[in-house]
């Protein structure tokens, strides 16, 4: 037996407190019942019903995918352009845990479960994502300390937990820099990069959590182990 806002959560309609609320405010029946109480109890058998919709029952899967350039973070494109769904051979409704750009790549997870993509994505968690970025021209000490001061994207101030040039390339103006950060804003490591003077010319997502790319080449995935997802589940703040 479950709580039914877990439950709920779980199944990828919503988050947990927006389940609570549902629930409070009359809008979920459990097997045709107005059920206002959190915390009931349900299980497997019980039918669920959210703004009169019946929630599913799917087998919670789990994937880690190299990304590869060229592929859109969504489960579908207006464009017709190639998805990560895409990528993945599986009947289940899975989606991505977060965004990456058409053009960024590298570790990208997927799961129906929606509490557990929840996890990785709530800022409370300060869920560690880590990219490489190629930069166009070789940046300045100045300019590395002005981001580990923090920056301002969309409105909020942003600090990354590190940022540190890797390598420098004078032959082409270039660059690469390791940044750490703990949140998943719409183009946040380009936009951070472009408000102390540099463009992105490749970035790759490294590791989110404890989740790296191993020997995964671009495109190909992997199943998480039961271990993993009980690993994410207990960085829950
Ligand atoms: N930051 C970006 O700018 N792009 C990504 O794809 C991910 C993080």
């Amino acid at each position: 037996m479950e709580r039914l806002q877990k439950v709920i959560a779980a199944s990828g309609v919503t988050s947990r407190r927006k389940a609570e609320e549902l629930i409070v405010n009359g809008k979920v029946r459990v097997n045709g019942i107005i059920i206002k109480e959190l915390g009931t109890k349900v299980s497997s058998s019980d039918e669920i019903e959210v703004n009169g919709v019946l929630i599913s029952k799917e087998e919670k899967e789990y994937y880690l995918l190299n990304k590869p350039r060229g592929v859109v973070t969504t489960t579908s494109d207006d464009k017709n352009r190639r998805t990560v769904i895409d990528l993945i051979d599986t009947d289940a409704r899975i989606y991505p845990v977060g965004r990456l750009d058409y053009d960024t790549t590298g570790v990208l997870i997927l799961t129906n479960d929606g509490e557990f993509a929840n996890i990785l994505m709530h800022p409370k968690n300060k869920v560690e994502k880590v990219y490489m970025a190629k930069l166009e021209g070789i940046i300045t000490g100045e300019a590395i300390n002005k981001l580990k001061d923090g920056v301002v994207i969309d409105g909020v101030k942003v600090i990354p937990s590190r940022v540190k040039l890797r390598k420098v390339d004078p032959s082409s103006n270039t660059c690469i820099v390791q940044i750490i950060i703990h949140e998943g804003k719409n183009h946040q490591v380009k936009k951070m990069f472009s408000e102390v003077g540099y463009s992105v010319e490749k970035l790759k997502r490294e590791r989110v959590a404890f989740f790296t790319l191993d020997k995964l080449k671009s495109g190909e995935y992997r199943k998480l182990t039961t271990k993993e997802v009980a690993k994410v589940y207990s960085l829950a703040k």
